[in-house]
C-alpha cells in the first residue's frame, strides 16, 4: 500500500509506542555496502557474504573473513551515522522509540546516540576465543584483527572470532526483540531487504502498523504495510521537518 508523508508523520505523532528494525540499507549512505542492493557484497562479490560469514567456512579457512574484518573495522572507525541513523536516535530522545533492533554490525546506531540497540546479528565491539572462550574487549580486538593475519587469543592461540552472528549460529536477543516488536503500535522497517530469517520475520509481531522504508525489492512483504520505496535520508528529513525536528 503507497502512502504519503503526512500520513506517516501522523502515524508518528499519534503512536505511544514505536520501534524499528534496520538493516544495511540504513548505512549504505554512510558508504557501508549493503547485501543485496545493486551495488552490495552479493553482487560485487568484494567478499562473498556465503564464504565470510559461514561458520563452517571460517572454521576451515578464517583468513578469508579476517580480510573482511581488517577493511570493516577501518571503514567502521572513519564512517559517521547517516541522518535517519540520527533521526532514531532523536525519537527515543523524545521518548517516542522503544528501541532500534538492527541486524547491522556496524554500531551506527550507538555512535548516533541510540541507547537501547538490540543486535540481533552481533558486533565486532567485542570478540571471544573460540577455544578458551576467553573475552576481547574492542580496542584489543581491533589491535589483533588490524595486526595479525588471523587474530589469536594471548592465552591459548585459539582463533578469536568477533561476536558477529554467522549463518549457521543462534541470533541473539530475538527473545527481547519479538517482545519488544509485541508491545509496540508503530513499527519501521528501514533499509532491510526481509531475506534473512529470523530478523526478517520480526515485523509480523508488530502490534500495530508496519510501515516499510527500503528502497528496492523487500521479500514477503504482507499488504497490509505501509510501503516507501524510497532512500530512507531524504524521506526521513522530510518527515523530521514536518515533525518539527
Ligand atoms: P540487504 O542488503 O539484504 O537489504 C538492504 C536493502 O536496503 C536492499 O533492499 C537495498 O536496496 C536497500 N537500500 C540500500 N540503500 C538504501 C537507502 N539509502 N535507503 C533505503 N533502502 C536502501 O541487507 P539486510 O536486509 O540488512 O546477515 O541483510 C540481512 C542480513 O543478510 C545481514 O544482516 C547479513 C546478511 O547476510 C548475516 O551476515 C548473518
Amino acid at each position: 500500500m503507497k502512502v504519503d508523508d503526512e500520513a506517516v508523520a501522523g502515524l508518528i505523532r499519534r503512536a505511544g509506542r514505536i520501534a524499528v528494525l534496520t538493516g544495511a540499507g540504513i548505512s549504505t549512505a554512510a558508504g557501508i555496502p549493503d547485501f543485496r542492493g545493486p551495488r552490495g557484497l552479493y553482487v560485487t562479490r568484494q567478499y562473498d557474504p556465503e564464504k565470510t560469514f559461514d561458520i563452517d567456512y571460517f572454521d576451515r579457512d578464517p583468513s578469508y573473513f579476517f580480510a573482511f574484518a581488517r577493511d570493516f573495522v577501518q571503514l567502521v572507525e572513519q564512517v559517521q551515522p547517516t541522518l535517519t541513523h540520527r533521526f532514531l536516535a532523536m525519537l527515543e530522545e523524545r521518548g517516542k522509540l522503544d528501541a532500534v533492533i538492527t541486524q547491522n554490525i556496524d554500531g551506527l546506531h550507538q555512535k548516533a546516540g541510540s541507547k537501547r540497540v538490540i543486535e540481533v546479528h552481533g558486533s565486532v565491539r567485542n570478540g571471544h576465543c573460540r577455544k578458551c572462550r576467553r573475552a576481547y574487549a574492542y580496542e584489543e580486538l581491533k589491535a589483533k584483527v588490524l595486526s595479525q593475519e588471523i587474530a589469536r587469543c594471548d592465552s591459548c592461540s585459539g582463533i578469536v572470532k568477533p561476536d558477529i552472528v554467522f549463518f549457521g549460529e543462534a541470533v541473539q536477543g530475538m527473545a527481547e526483540a519479538s517482545r519488544v516488536a509485541g508491545q509496540t503500535d508503530l513499527f519501521f522497517v528501514i533499509g532491510s531487504s526481509l531475506t534473512v530469517h529470523p530478523a526478517a520475520s520480526l515485523p509480523e509481531y508488530a502490534g500495530g502498523q508496519v510501515v516499510v522504508v527500503n528502497q528496492g525489492l523487500v521479500e514477503s512483504a504482507s499488504p497490509e504495510w505501509l510501503r516507501i520505496d524510497e532512500p530512507a535520508d531524504p524521506f526521513f528529513a522530510r518527515i523530521a521537518a514536518k515533525l518539527g525536528m
